[in-house]
């Protein structure tokens, strides 16, 4: 089954507008010939606005790192699906290892965000990974397929075609030690049968699955050539144009 790559720059607490809009025009004028390959860029949700304006007419997308699962009303600090829809955001990173640890997000918190992004139409990016302790006590397969069951629980084959996964080891996060394209492979691979057991065959088989942790433009070949990787899910390297740019390129080259 053919899967079109993804690539996407996760910002985290990075840039604001003015910073966001220049970074944004150097990727621009650089994508401009890719067609083979989904490029989305998840700024910080104060750039959200500017990012849309600044793409539009490209192929970029543009995503959020975050949302709230109610459309509105008294949640103060939050920001929810509509108000990410108004501004031309169409999809959405959800249980970041880092939202789960910093800011206690648990396995049925992100249940609602998933079923919320998937309702209303914006693509969530589902984030599961193992720590370093979890993987070198052997549990790696129990955690994912734990946070997996949880955070998919009550959607339906129907509700799931817009959906996304991200494998995200956390200790490969931002930490420079990136799995190896076999250990991520194998896990993608656990995922997608999972994927099966969960809805049915075709569209666990059509579900993007992303890596995500230290993915570089060096590493990028070998990690995207495996065939349950169908993108990244890039961090730091995704702040510097050059970098993202030259992943995307690989992303390309390895379509045609
Ligand atoms: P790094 O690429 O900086 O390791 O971050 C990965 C990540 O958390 C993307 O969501």
């Amino acid at each position: 089954m053919y899967r079109k790559f993804l690539i996407a720059g996760n910002w985290k607490m990075n840039n604001g507008v003015t910073d966001s809009v220049s970074l944004i025009e150097v990727i621009r004028r650089r994508m401009e010939k890719v067609r083979a390959v989904d490029v989305l860029i998840c700024p910080p949700f104060i750039a959200l606005d500017a990012a849309y304006k600044v793409t539009s007419g490209s192929l970029l997308r543009v995503g959020a790192q975050n949302m709230y699962h109610e459309s509105k009303g008294a949640f103060t600090g939050e920001i929810s699906f509509s108000m990410l829809r108004d501004c031309g955001v169409s999809h959405v990173i959800l249980g970041h290892s880092e939202r789960r640890t910093i800011f206690g997000e648990s396995d049925e918190f992100i249940n609602k965000k998933v079923c919320a992004a998937l309702e209303n139409n914006l693509s969530p990016i589902l984030c599961i990974g193992e720590s370093e302790g979890e993987r070198e006590q052997n549990k790696t397969f129990h955690v994912v397929e734990a946070q997996l069951k949880q955070c998919l629980d009550g959607i339906s084959n129907e509700q799931a075609e817009n959906l996304i996964i991200a494998y995200e080891p956390v200790w490969a996060i931002g930490t420079g030690k990136t799995a190896t394209p076999e250990i991520a492979q194998e896990v993608h691979s656990f995922i997608r049968e999972k994927l099966v057991e969960i809805f049915d065959k075709k569209l666990a088989n059509s579900v993007r699955i992303l890596y995500g942790g230290s993915m570089k433009a060096a590493n990028a070949k070998a990690l995207l050539s495996q065939v349950d990787i169908d993108g990244g899910l890039i961090g730091g390297a995704s702040l510097i144009a050059d970098e993202f740019c030259s992943i995307v390129e690989i992303a390309e080259n390895l379509s045609l």
